[in-house]
Formats: C-alpha cells, sequence, structure tokens
C-alpha cells in the first residue's frame, strides 16, 4: 500500500502539548542520524524529525529497518536531559510507554509493552524503537518506527510483526498516531525528569508490560535462565524470579534480550 505524504500541518494542530518543532523530509537516511547531525547546533530540546522513506533506516543490534514508502511512522526526537549520563538509558522504556499510550488512542487496539520498549499485540511486533546518545549525553536520540499501514512484510518476518492495517483491516491517520505519541511522550518525560527515575511511571507501565507474571528466557551470553518476569524496578530492570529458586534477579535494558517461553512474547 503506497501512502500519500505526511501531513504535518495536521500533526501540529492535534498536538496538546508545547514544547516540538517538528521537521520533515520525504526520504532521508536514518531519522536517527539526521537528529543526530542536528545535534551538533545549539538546537533546544524537542526537535522532531520525521521522515517518509529512509534509506538506510536503523533497528538494534547493527540491524536494518525497512518501511515501505509512506506507510509507517519514523521518527526521532532530540532531547537535552539534564539527568545523570547512567540515567539515560531510561528514556527508551519511557517512550515504549508512549508509543503504546499513543498506538493505544490512535487505533482503539490493545497493545501491551514487551520489555523493555518493544509495542506488541498479538504475540507481535507494531513498534520498534532504537535510542542513541554521545558518551557526554550533550544529546539523547529516542528513534521510534511504527508499523501503520504496513500490508505484508517479508516472508522473514510474517510471523513476528504486525501493523495497525493488518490488526484493525483499515487504514489509520498516520497523523493521528504521530500525534498522539509526542502528547504523551511530553507528559510522561516531564514526569521522568522530575525524579530521573520510573518511579512516577512504573504503576502504568506494568499494567502495559506483556510480560508481567510470564515465564520469559533471559538470553544472557553468561548466564541464560528462565523464570517468571514480575514487574520492573524504579531504573527499569526487569525483576524476573529464576526458576527453582527464591532469587529475584534484575535484568538491565541493553544488555540481554528477554524471549517469551514459547516465541517471542509469550
Ligand atoms: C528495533 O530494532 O526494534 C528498533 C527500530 C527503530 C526504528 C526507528 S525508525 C525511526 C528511527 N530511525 C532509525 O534509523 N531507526 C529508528
Amino acid at each position: 500500500m503506497m501512502g500519500r505524504n505526511l501531513n504535518i500541518r495536521e500533526i501540529e494542530e492535534q498536538l496538546t502539548v508545547p514544547g516540538y518543532v517538528l521537521h520533515y523530509a520525504e526520504t532521508v537516511d536514518s531519522t536517527n542520524d539526521w537528529a543526530k547531525r542536528e545535534a551538533v547546533q545549539d538546537l533546544a530540546e524537542g526537535q522532531v524529525y520525521l521522515a517518509d522513506h529512509q534509506s538506510a533506516g536503523k533497528g538494534r543490534r547493527g540491524r536494518a529497518w525497512n518501511s515501505p514508502e509512506g506507510t509507517s511512522v519514523s521518527m526521532s526526537l532530540l532531547l537535552r536531559p539534564q539527568i545523570p549520563a547512567e540515567r539515560v538509558s531510561m528514556i527508551t522504556l519511557v517512550m515504549g510507554m508512549a508509543a503504546a499510550e499513543g498506538i493505544r488512542q490512535a487505533s482503539g487496539l490493545d497493545v501491551g509493552i514487551k520489555w523493555p520498549n518493544d509495542v506488541v499485540i498479538d504475540g507481535k511486533k507494531l513498534c520498534g524503537i532504537l535510542t542513541e546518545t554521545d558518551g557526554r549525553v550533550s544529546y539523547c536520540v529516542p528513534g521510534i518506527g511504527i508499523n501503520v499501514n504496513v500490508s505484508e512484510f517479508p516472508e522473514e518476518l510474517a510471523d513476528k510483526a504486525t501493523s495497525l492495517y493488518l490488526q484493525t483491516g483499515r487504514e489509520i491517520s498516520r497523523e493521528k498516531v504521530t500525534a498522539a505519541v509526542l502528547n504523551a511522550f511530553m507528559v510522561f518525560y516531564r514526569s521522568f525528569c522530575e525524579r530521573a527515575d520510573l518511579s512516577a511511571l512504573k504503576e502504568r507501565y506494568e499494567e502495559l508490560l506483556v510480560n508481567r507474571n510470564a515465564r520469559v528466557r533471559i538470553m544472557d551470553e553468561k548466564d541464560p535462565f528462565t523464570g517468571t518476569a514480575l514487574g520492573i524496578d524504579e531504573m527499569g530492570d526487569l525483576l524476573v524470579l529464576r526458576d527453582g529458586t527464591d532469587t529475584i534477579e534484575k535484568v538491565f535494558a541493553g544488555e540481554v534480550s528477554v524471549r517469551g517461553i514459547y516465541g517471542y512474547v509469550i
């Protein structure tokens, strides 16, 4: 399905929070790379970089992220969080929450979060987030890709990925989804920055967490194990009761990946 170009004015009209400046390109290499190039300038946080097509979209772990032109949301934010460097990685969970809330609002779908930040439904991924910073954290760039009106996926992804279109059977406005995610993010981000932790957001995050009380496999190279995910702590670590023990392990986002016992989510 080929979409039309994103209507930036329409997104702006649906923003209910101040603090964003939207930038649009029909095609760019990667909106994350675009935001990082802009970050060297003296720009305030809240710049939003949006594109209809990425020629070199990036996923996590060095993978590529491809979306058919005009069918998805590909967006990166430029942030300047005034918090200790070791806490910046939590922004990726904040964005995951905002993505889940925004998608729920715009589509009515009962989506959840697979820890730390994939938005999922029916065991399939709808949205991925890649957050990049420099060593000094002079910037933080969370980049989000949402499969909105994608009508099919390559064979190797078909059992792992889905889109709002495939789940609802109708086209969903990318402008509406974008604005809803941005509105949710600003509220969550402000709350996060007050304490530089997730204490104020943890309850809502855990409501959205599909892994909660579910069996998980922790894919740690040195110490892989299975257990039951209980929730997160205020630093965003996943708390997992290790099988056959009374030990609650803290799994740090970014170091290891988590899978369900039977598949990607459950
Ligand atoms: C993942 O692997 O799940 C993360 C995917 C992140 C994709 C988004 S699309 C917008 C932004 N620009 C990129 O190059 N990547 C992120």
